[in-house]
């Protein structure tokens, strides 16, 4: 049916008929005094999301424009790195981080396996002349549905004392807690078309003042993605370039959504999303990718043992108007996975896992009709 597309991918993620019709307009002047306050209000609210008094910069790129920029501002070519690496974003920052020629050691996990953090503490204590000048680790590893135990790798990194810690919280961010302040995350990389509930376009770098210090020495070249210029004109409620005017009236409106919702509750819908999606499938039988220990709370994968992933995909899109991702990777084809981040309610999840149990009764897989709903239905009952 037209315009019925439901989207429970992990980004891009449903955006509000408030932030839609919150863009449509004529954009102005981005040096424009009016302008200035649009600015102005959402650095204030994009901290208040953050949970930082550090700056919180916005750029015109996507998550991985976001992380590039956190990368190459505060480090040296030839620096050692460690890099958690336990799927597709992981791998990808190893990747960026050598092309710009810093020294990665990787620490790597079984894809669906979580980051083991007694290895970077092994690592990091071993590291006597402080040689370590960065981790990077991905919070919720959208690939497999992996949330790392980023609070435990970081008091690891703050025992170290010298190296900084470099986040990818593009699918935490705006659905689980990422104190910045309270836990002295140095840099902070994230996007908009996730959490933040409004289109792709915009990436946001959170800098802690030991990230700045950094950033002194630091010699990779950058030019528009040199996180000063940002600063500057941040502090002048300006920004270096011209950024998506409209775009960032939807995030004008999307914070605002979000601060009377409240952070603890947008934490927990988005528990009980994960909680109720996960009860469901495991109910319906379909083995989860993930173990419940170590669940992200924005994205569930399901490895669909008998029935093709990839089947299941194309009768929900094809029958129900459902958007779900499918594996990445050597995981093509293995894995589907369901998105539940960003404007996403219990109905939207009853919806969805109804259309998934209709669809394996479609592909000849009916055993469990019905056992989806109620797994979930009791989630939302208690909670
Ligand atoms: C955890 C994570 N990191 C980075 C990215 C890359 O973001 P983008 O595609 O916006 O560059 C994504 C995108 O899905 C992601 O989920």
């Amino acid at each position: 049916m037209e315009d019925k597309n439901m989207l429970m991918i992990p980004g891009p993620t449903p955006v509000p008929e408030k932030v839609l019709l919150a863009m449509a307009k004529h954009p102005i002047g981005h040096r424009s005094g009016d302008f200035s306050k649009v600015i102005a209000e959402l650095t204030e609210n994009l901290k208040w999301l953050h949970q930082t008094q550090n700056d919180v910069l916005m750029l015109n790129v996507s998550g991985t424009g976001a992380m590039e920029a956190g990368i190459i501002n505060f480090l040296n070519p030839g620096d050692r790195v460690l890099v958690g690496n336990n799927g597709k974003f992981g791998d990808r920052w190893a990747k960026m981080s050598k092309a710009f020629g810093l020294a990665v050691e990787e620490i790597t996990a079984e894809w669906g396996k979580p980051l083991d953090p007694e290895a970077f503490r092994e690592k990091l204590e071993g590291d006597r002349d402080k040689q370590i000048k960065a981790v990077i680790i991905t919070h919720s590893e959208t690939s497999t549905g992996v949330l790392n135990d980023l609070e435990t790798i970081n008091k690891h990194v703050k025992n170290h004392g010298e190296s900084l810690i470099i986040v990818d919280a593009v699918t935490s961010l705006g659905a689980t807690n990422v104190p910045i302040d309270a836990w002295g995350l140095d840099v902070v990389g994230s996007g908009s078309q996730k959490g933040y509930m409004i289109p792709p376009g915009l990436g946001f770098v959170s800098v802690s003042a030991r990230a700045w210090k950094a950033y002194e020495n630091a010699k990779i070249p950058r030019f528009y993605l040199d996180l000063k210029k940002y600063k500057k004109a941040t502090d002048e409620n300006s920004s270096p370039f011209t950024p998506p005017v409209n775009l960032m009236y939807g995030l004008q409106a999307s914070l605002k959504m979000m601060k009377n919702e409240g952070l603890e509750s947008i934490f927990a819908r988005h528990k009980r999303l994960t909680q109720a999606t996960r009860g469901a499938v495991k109910a319906m039988g379909l083995p989860l990718f993930a173990s419940d220990e170590a669940a992200s709370n924005a994205i569930t994968a399901v490895a669909p043992l008998g029935v093709e992933a990839e089947k299941i995909r194309s009768v929900m899109k094809k029958r129900y108007d459902i958007a779900l991702a499918g594996g990445q990777d050597h995981l093509s084809g293995k894995i589907f996975r369901m998105g539940h981040l960003g404007f996403v309610s219990d109905r939207d999840i009853l919806a969805a896992i109804s259309a998934l149990e209709a669809t394996l009764v479609e592909l000849g897989h009916d055993g469990s009709l019905g056992a989806g709903v109620a797994a979930a239905a009791r989630v939302f009952a208690q909670s």
